[in-house]
């Protein structure tokens, strides 16, 4: 069954935001860096390239059922945060936003009965539960940590052993 026009461009616009996701990823890493905080920014760096794979299995997906690659523009991410629990924060925000144009897209494809999208989809809802339980997660250690710097530092630690790219997620 061909792509209908209205679903292909929601995916094409699923593709830009999950590439837009990884570069604010790039954005927070950076900013870790230059905090002297490595391990949160190679969590960062690993979430920056999962995303890379989120869009590259929207862009397969598109070509696999004969559409045509349409990419958006991507703004230049934040730069600049006053805390740790602040990138953490934002994070959380752009999950939710992608949850929300996740389920957008599933009901999309429901209404066009494009039921060949939905096990793509469907990976993708499971997905967003996975990522915004982990950013939480953090949320919550930062917010007891307070202004611990001990205890930020063991989270560090602790963050930097997620590895690159594989949905690997540290535990904390
Ligand atoms: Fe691809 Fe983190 O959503």
């Amino acid at each position: 069954m061909a792509l209908d026009e209205r679903l292909e461009a929601a995916l094409n616009a699923q593709v830009t935001m999950e590439y837009g996701a990884a570069y604010a990823y790039f954005g927070m890493s950076a900013w870790f860096e230059a905090e002297g905080l490595p391990g949160m920014a190679q969590w960062m760096r690993a979430q920056a390239a999962e995303e890379l794979t989120h869009a590259e299995k929207f862009y397969q997906f598109i070509l696999d059922r004969g559409g045509r690659i349409d990419l958006g523009p991507i703004e230049a991410p934040q730069a600049d945060f006053d805390a740790s629990i602040d990138v953490f924060r934002m994070s959380l925000a752009q999950e939710q936003a992608v949850t929300v144009s996740i389920n957008n897209l599933y009901s999309m494809a429901v209404e066009l009965k494009d039921f060949a999208s939905l096990p793509l989809l469907d990976w993708f809802v499971a997905e967003q539960v996975e990522e915004e339980s982990s950013v939480q997660q953090i949320i919550d250690d930062l917010g007891r940590a307070g202004d611990a710097g001990h205890t930020i530092l063991m989270l560090d630690r602790e963050l930097g052993t997620r590895l690159g790219g594989g949905g690997e997620q540290a535990t904390i």
